[in-house]
């Protein structure tokens, strides 16, 4: 610790003892701060331990009116609390944790601020700072962080503050009222068989993930948390302008170990790397740690959530006070959206970018605040550092993006943009569609996977949906508009060889790789003009390292053979329903269509054994005929 900083700190800590009382682990007596050598911070509902060199919390007691006995119980388990980051410096990939250098401690009769400076840049080379918050007689204690560019060289791959929280005590754990229950035990873990990395297949043949147990980033991941028997700590993420990925970013709540994870930033989904440029800095959080008590773990999941909201009119903390958080001078974007005239029925997002930004799924570096409009359309995006912005709207059942640019937005004030009216995008009249824009595969056909300890967990959430491809769909989906049906016909992705998976996870199902291309077929009838021409537009919710071919009655009209962005977004093998979004048109001759059509997909190369993980998810088909 430096001299100065040494001296700051005596100071605080004269003006505590000149008040009478010094603070105690687990005296649960008042809003204080010791700093010796350990910091001691609490109030009158909990008390932590740092360790100064590593700013981690190595004890932690919450002050229980429910069960006393937890009070005198450490909640953190031996990995404790801490920060860890995967990053890259000149291409060399580490895995660091910030090494403390200096604690600045800001104190007032209402709250206590603790900042840890990272000071190992030589190993870390980013300007680093957190900060744990910690106000008069409340349950919650807030985190967050500052990052400020050093120098180039310097990517950032997954960014993480995480509780490791004590396996004896946290029984329970809730991602969104949904998954919630019991994890499975490290022993049982332990003696499991590996099927694919971070996944575990126990001796009943259930197969746990941590990743499914990730949540998308909309409202439904804003409240998750680890419990007990009668309380609980839920980590509650009030707004989330610092979003890597945008408003449909999924990333991982808690998992195994009795883990409580707070991602900054993750490459995970495809997300491209962080790469601060001279100049950058952003601030992730403040998220906060809510203590709660209750009879049932339902119930204390609907007091965090009841919580939050709470937390939600607090949004911008006035108690960050670093300029970059700009807590004093945010302004408001309002208005009304319409799509063709009136207003959608089903999600809209307003996401506001920098004007920069061309796909908020692809940005990482900038901040990008959204809301979700209202019934009638009406929306208000809260929270907006002044400046000058990019509107970008998707939403549920419509196909493409609004853009808006030169969005102003100016101190304190709300800009209100009065009504838009998105025309959706149009090649003419609608022939057939399949599967609704949304950039979710969730509404077609999924093979069924292994179960899993996780309850209520949708189909695409199992493990092992692709390996079970070759038996739901043997001849690939053959589907035939009017008559099939997409939630049973058509499968969700499309693997580019007719038995997708690896090997070893092959065998699990007793499958013998066949690595034929798949071939798949939509059938309809067409009685219309053949002047003119048709629009082919295939919406895709994620893709691992695939392209797609499109054939019209044996004639091809589309060859993508690699997509622009990120390679792979792994979402069919992390067990979600989508990854990076893409979209493709076609315009063909019209006079290609006859009375009875084939719409065929294929591969746009060929395939070999070794393309066992590739494939594409689908959102949405549309084929439309010019008017
Ligand atoms: C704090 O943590 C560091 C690193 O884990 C450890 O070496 C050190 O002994 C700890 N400090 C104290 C005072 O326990
Ligand atoms: C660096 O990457 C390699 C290859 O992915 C991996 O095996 C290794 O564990 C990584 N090292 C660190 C420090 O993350
Ligand atoms: C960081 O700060 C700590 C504590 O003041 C000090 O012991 C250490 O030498 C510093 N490290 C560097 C790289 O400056
Ligand atoms: C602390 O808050 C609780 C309610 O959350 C209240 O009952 C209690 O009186 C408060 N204590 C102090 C010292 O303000
Ligand atoms: C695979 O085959 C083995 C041996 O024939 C059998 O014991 C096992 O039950 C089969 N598994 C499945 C999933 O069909
Ligand atoms: C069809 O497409 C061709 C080539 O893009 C274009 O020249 C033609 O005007 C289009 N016809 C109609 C009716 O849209
Ligand atoms: C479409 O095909 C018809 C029949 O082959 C041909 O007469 C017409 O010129 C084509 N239209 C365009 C725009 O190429």
């Amino acid at each position: 610790m430096s001299t100065k900083c040494l001296i700051a700190s005596l100071a605080l800590l004269i003006i505590h003892t000149s008040s009478g009382q010094q603070c105690q682990t687990r005296s649960f007596q008042r809003l204080c701060v010791t700093d010796g050598n350990f910091l001691v911070l609490e109030n009158e509902r909990m008390s932590m331990t740092i360790n100064k060199t590593k700013g981690q919390i190595i004890e932690l007691y919450y002050n229980s009116p429910l069960d006393s006995t937890i009070k005198s119980t450490n909640l953190v388990g031996g990995g404790s609390n801490y920060y860890l980051a995967n990053i890259y410096v000149n291409d060399k990939n580490a895995t660091v944790r910030p090494n403390v250098g200096n604690i600045e401690i800001t104190q007032n009769d209402e709250l206590i601020d603790l900042a840890f400076t990272s000071n190992d840049t030589g190993i870390w080379p980013i300007n680093f700072e957190f900060h744990l918050v910690l106000q008069k007689n409340s349950s919650i204690f807030y985190y967050y962080s500052i990052h400020k560019y050093l120098r180039d060289g310097y990517t950032a791959e997954q960014l993480r503050w995480a509780i490791r929280a004590n396996m004896d005590i946290f029984k329970y754990y809730n991602v969104d009222g949904k998954r919630a229950g019991t994890l499975p035990l490290q022993r049982d873990v332990k003696s499991a068989q590996i099927v694919y990395d971070w996944t575990y297949m126990f001796k009943d043949g259930s197969v746990y993930s941590k990743y499914q147990q990730i949540s998308s980033n909309e409202d439904t991941n804003t409240v998750f948390g680890i419990y007990g028997n009668r309380f609980g700590l839920s980590l509650l993420q009030t707004h989330k302008d610092w979003v890597s990925g945008g408003p449909l970013k999924q990333d991982l709540t808690t998992h195994t170990g009795y883990l409580l994870l707070f991602h900054e930033h993750s490459a995970h989904y495809g997300t491209p790397k962080l790469i601060p440029t001279k100049g950058w800095t952003k601030v992730y959080g403040p998220i906060g740690l809510y203590f709660n008590d209750g009879e049932s773990l339902s119930q204390m999941y609907s007091d965090a959530q009841r919580q939050l909201k709470e937390e939600e009119k607090k949004w911008p903390y006035q108690f960050v006070t670093a300029p970059e958080y700009y807590a004093q001078g945010r302004g408001s974007v309002s208005g009304v959206l319409t799509v063709d005239g009136s207003p959608n029925k089903e999600w809209t997002y307003l996401i506001l970018t920098e004007p920069h930004v061309d796909d908020p799924q692809l940005e990482s570096a900038t901040y990008m605040y959204s809301a979700v409009a209202g019934k009638n359309g009406e929306f208000k995006i809260p929270a907006v550092r002044p400046g000058t912005y990019k509107l970008q709207v998707i939403a549920k059942g419509v196909v493409g993006k609004y853009i808006q640019d030169n969005i102003r937005v100016h101190q304190k004030e709300n800009s209100d943009l009065g009504t838009i009216d998105w025309k959706q995008e149009t090649h003419g009249k609608l022939l057939w569609q399949i599967g609704v824009p949304d950039r979710s595969s969730a509404e077609f056909k999924s093979p069924p996977g292994f179960p899993s300890p996780i309850p209520n967990l949708e189909e695409y959430r199992k493990f092992g949906t692709w390996l079970s491809y070759s038996k739901t769909f043997p001849n690939d989906p053959d589907f035939t508009v009017g008559s099939s049906d997409p939630a049973e016909d058509w499968c969700y992705f499309m693997p580019m060889i007719k038995t997708p998976g690896f090997p070893n996870q092959l065998k699990l199902v007793n499958i013998t790789q066949n690595a034929q291309p798949t071939n798949w077929k939509v059938r309809f009838d067409y009685s219309g003009s053949t002047r003119g021409n048709a629009t082919l537009t295939l919406g895709f919710a994620a893709r691992v390292k695939a392209g797609i071919r499109a054939l019209i009655n044996g004639e091809e009209i589309l060859e993508v053979v690699d997509f622009v962005g990120p390679q792979g977004d792994s979402a069919l093998f992390r067990h979600a329903a989508h990854g990076i979004f893409r979209q493709q048109s076609v315009t063909f001759n019209q006079s290609l269509l006859k009375e009875k059509n084939i719409l065929e997909f294929t591969p746009p190369v060929a395939v070999s054994q070794d393309d066992l993980d590739k494939m594409v998810m689908w959102d949405f088909l549309r084929m439309e005929i010019s008017n």
